[in-house]
C-alpha cells in the first residue's frame, strides 16, 4: 500500500440529536493521507456540528472515529487528549487567547501538551509563524492583527502540533473579502505540501480547484460525495451542482 492510500481519519455512522432535534444522521466519511476533503452544504446542514463531533467537542450519540486505524474511546480522558493533540482544529472565529502574543498563542500548547521548554517552544512557534508569513508579527497581540493574520496564527498553532489531520470550519467566513485570499493561499500551500485536511467552506472556486473530494451535506446527512469534476460537471444533476449554482446567483 502506498503511504498516500492510508486512511488517516475514518468516521463511521455519527449521529447527534440536540434539543430534541436530529442534527446529524448516520454520517460516515474517511480522509486519506494528503487528501483535502471539502464539506459543503446549506447553512444549518450540520457541518460545524459534524466537525465538532469528530473532535469530540460535542460528544456524538453514536458512531465511531478512528485516527490512523486506532478507535477513539472518548470516555478515556487520556486517550481523548492524545487524539486531540493529533487533530488540528481551525474555527471561523480564530479562538486565539487575547492576552497572549501571536508567538505565545502558538507556543503554549507546545509547552503544556508537548512538554517543551520555553526556549524550544519559542523557536518552534517562530518557525511555524514564518511558514504562514507572520514571522515579523510574532510579538503582536490578536487585537493588533487583522482577521486574516489572526487566522494564520491559528493555523500556525495547529501546525506546531504536527497534526495527523486538520479540521477547518469555514476558516474564511468571518473575514473581510480582501483577507480571504491570504488564508486560502496558506491552506493551498498546506494541501500541496501533503497535509491531510477536512474543511467546511462556502468557497466553491477553492473547493473546485483543490478538493480531492467534495462531501455535500443537507439536513444532517452526507448525501453526495465525489470528485469536484464529477459532482460539478456541466449537465450533472447533482445537489452539489444545484447548490453551487444558487451560491453563484446570490453572488457568493
Ligand atoms: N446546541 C444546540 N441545540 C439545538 N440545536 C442546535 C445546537 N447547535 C446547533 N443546532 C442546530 O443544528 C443545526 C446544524 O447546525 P450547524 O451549525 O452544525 O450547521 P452548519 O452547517 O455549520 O451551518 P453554517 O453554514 O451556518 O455554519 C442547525 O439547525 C442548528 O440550529
Ligand atoms: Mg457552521
Amino acid at each position: 500500500m502506498r503511504a498516500e492510500d492510508k486512511v488517516v481519519l475514518q468516521v463511521q455512522g455519527i449521529s447527534k440529536t440536540l434539543g430534541g432535534k436530529p442534527i446529524l444522521d448516520n454520517c460516515s466519511l474517511s480522509v486519506r493521507r494528503g487528501e483535502l476533503k471539502v464539506l459543503i452544504g446549506p447553512s444549518g446542514a450540520g457541518k460545524s456540528t459534524l466537525l465538532q463531533c469528530i473532535d469530540c467537542l460535542i460528544p456524538p450519540d453514536s458512531g465511531q472515529i478512528w485516527l490512523d486505524g486506532e478507535l477513539l474511546e472518548s470516555g478515556d480522558r487520556k486517550k481523548l487528549c492524545e487524539f486531540r493533540a493529533h487533530v488540528g482544529m481551525i474555527f471561523q472565529d480564530f479562538n486565539l487567547f487575547d492576552h497572549l502574543t501571536a508567538e505565545e498563542n502558538v507556543a503554549i500548547a507546545l509547552r503544556k501538551v508537548r512538554g517543551m521548554s520555553r526556549r524550544e517552544a519559542k523557536a518552534r512557534a517562530l518557525e511555524e509563524l514564518g511558514r504562514v508569513g507572520l514571522a515579523r508579527r510574532a510579538p503582536l497581540y490578536p487585537a493588533q492583527l487583522s482577521g486574516g493574520q489572526k487566522q494564520r496564527v491559528a493555523i500556525a498553532r495547529a501546525l506546531a502540533m504536527d497534526p495527523k489531520v486538520i479540521l477547518l470550519d469555514e476558516p474564511t467566513s468571518a473575514l473581510d473579502p480582501e483577507l480571504v485570499g491570504e488564508v486560502l493561499a496558506v491552506i493551498r500551500d498546506l494541501a500541496s505540501g501533503g497535509m491531510t485536511m477536512l474543511m467546511a467552506t462556502h468557497q466553491m472556486d477553492f473547493a473546485r480547484a483543490l478538493a480531492t473530494e467534495i462531501l455535500f451535506m443537507e439536513h444532517g446527512r452526507l448525501i453526495e460525495q465525489g470528485a469536484p469534476e464529477v459532482l460539478l460537471a456541466e449537465g450533472s444533476a447533482t445537489r452539489t451542482r444545484d447548490f453551487c449554482a444558487r451560491l453563484l446567483e446570490m453572488g457568493a
